[in-house]
Order: C-alpha cells, then structure tokens, then sequence
C-alpha cells in the first residue's frame, strides 16, 4: 500500500518518509499544540475559528505561529488536494529541535509543522440511531485544558478507563461539576433545556460546541451556559457528546444506567438534523466559501 501524502514543515511527502528528530521538544516534552479540522466535500468547517483556537493555544504556551490564518487555509488547501472525499486534518505545531534537552524554552527556534489528513471516522448510523454508552470519572488532568495541546496523557488516560469498560467516552468531573470528556465536550438536557459548562480553564472550548450554541440560537432552542452539577449529568434527560470527528452524539448509558428513556431523545434528534443540514450546505457552498 502506498503511503498517503502529508506535511512536512512546507513539503508534501509521503507520511512514511517524514523524520523528526528525537530532541524535537513535541516527542520529548509534549510542547506542542494541535487541531483536528474536519473537511466536507474539501470544505474546511469553521476553518477560521479552528485556526484561531490554534493562535490561542500558541499565544498560551509562548509558540511563535509560522502562519496567519489565511496562510494555514491555504497550506491545508495543499494537503487536501491530494485527500479527495470527507476527511479529518491534523495539524500540529512543535516548538522545534534544540540542540540538547532542557526543560527552559529556549529562544529563536523553528517550530517543526506537520499536518496529516485521514478519511473522517463519523459516527455509524447505528451509533446516531441507538446512541454509545459512556463511563464516568474523575477530572485528573491539569488546571490548562483550554490548551489544545499535544500532552495529553490525561487525555489518553482518561479515554483508556472507557476504552476497557467497551465504552465510547469517559465524561469527567472536578468538584462536583461536569467539565468535558476525554476528547468530547458533553451537553446535557433537561425539560427541553441545553446545557453546558462554561468556557474556562477547564475545558477545551470545542469547534462543534460553538457550532451547536449557534445552530441552538438560530433554531430557537433553549440552551444554557452555566456550571452543571454531577447530579444534574446523572438525572439528565439526555446526554451529548459534540467533537470534530463525533458531530453530535447521543449517550444512551451512563455507567451502566439509561439515560433518560434510553434511547436518544427528541432535542438530540434536533440537533443532529440541524447539524447534518449545515454540513450539508457547506459541501454544496463554492469552494471559496
Ligand atoms: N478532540 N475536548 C477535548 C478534550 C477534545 O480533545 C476535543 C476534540 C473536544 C472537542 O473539540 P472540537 O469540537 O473542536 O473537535 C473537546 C479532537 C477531535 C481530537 O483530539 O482528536
């Protein structure tokens, strides 16, 4: 099999021909930032908030960005047009390769840039109808989960604690209060109302989150931005889980237990049509849209 093409710090070369060195501070600190954008029809959705997250994340951390926004639309423009159908693009910006390892962030290096694209692994049609089963735990990562940063090893941990229950995602608590999910952010409903946890420190504010929020607005839903108490998740008439490459995602047991009715609700049912709908207009819209 050949190897797909991807990106290397400006070259397009086959992914298994790229070489990073092990002093580069991304494999041995975790310095480094990413961004997963899901592309439709070759269309990048919110290809400007995505990217902005990204500046976000390296004004955070110090990063110097080797691109404006428009520069980074255009470099993935590159990468996908050899990865035609629907897919998700990675991007991840290191702080580079110094000449030897030491904690202090050393001066005038060039970040190392890679960027891979892979067909995108939406939801099965099962998985939208019947809905996935998700755990729970405590929220054990750090206190900057607004980063979106390639140390993830909370991340991965948490994610694994599902993994071996068979389920889909773990949805995490600190003190008493949702936060996100491994790699999702989580909405609740009740009594017809939305609701999700603030945008702070805690949390990665999600891409698909603000997607939701703004198709919620438009579509007249009701929906709340507030803290959400573990006892509000656990008595919920419905859970979510929104994420680039999830959409939006019914949980349809929680530790074992229903969620509501069990089976995804009517407000999950709204929202997936509106999303869907969206998605569907921006595949259709001109490529320069
Ligand atoms: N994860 N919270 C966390 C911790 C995440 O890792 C993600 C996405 C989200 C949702 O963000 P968005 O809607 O912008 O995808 C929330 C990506 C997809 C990943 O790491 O693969």
């Amino acid at each position: 099999m050949t190897s797909p093409i991807a990106y290397f710090n400006g070259e397009l070369l086959p992914l298994d021909r790229i070489r990073i060195s092990p002093l580069d501070r991304g494999f041995i600190f975790g310095d480094g930032v990413y961004e997963v954008v899901p592309a439709y029809g070759g269309k990048l959705l919110r290809a400007r908030e995505h990217f902005k997250r990204l500046q976000r994340s390296m004004d955070e951390i110090a990063l110097a960005n080797p691109h404006a926004v428009d520069g980074w639309i255009a470099e993935v423009g590159r990468l996908l047009a050899h990865h035609p159908g629907d897919q998700a693009v990675y991007i991840q910006v290191t702080r580079g390769v110094p000449p030897k390892r030491d904690h202090v962030i050393p001066k005038g290096l060039t970040p190392t840039v890679f960027m891979m694209a892979s067909p995108l692994p939406t939801p099965s049609r099962e998985m939208v109808e019947k809905g996935v089963a998700c755990v729970t735990a405590k929220d054990f990562r750090w206190e900057k989960c607004h980063i979106k940063s390639t140390s993830l090893l909370g991340n991965v941990l948490a994610r694994q604690i599902s993994a071996d229950a068979g389920a889909t995602e773990t949805i995490l608590f600190r003190d008493g209060f949702l936060t996100e999910a491994a790699a999702s952010n989580v909405f609740i409903v009740k009594d017809g109302v939305v609701a999700c946890a603030p945008q702070d420190n805690h949390i990665l504010l999600g891409i698909t989150y603000e997607l939701l929020t703004d198709l919620a607005r438009a579509g007249k839903v009701r929906y709340e931005i507030r803290p959400v108490a573990e006892a509000e998740v656990r008595s919920a008439d419905e859970i979510w889980l929104t994420s680039s490459t999830k959409e939006v995602l019914a949980v349809t047991t929680l530790d074992g237990k229903p969620v509501g009715s069990g089976v995804p609700g009517p407000a999950f049912r709204r929202m997936h049509a509106l999303f869907q709908d969206y998605k569907a207009r921006l595949a259709a819209a001109p490529a320069t849209a």
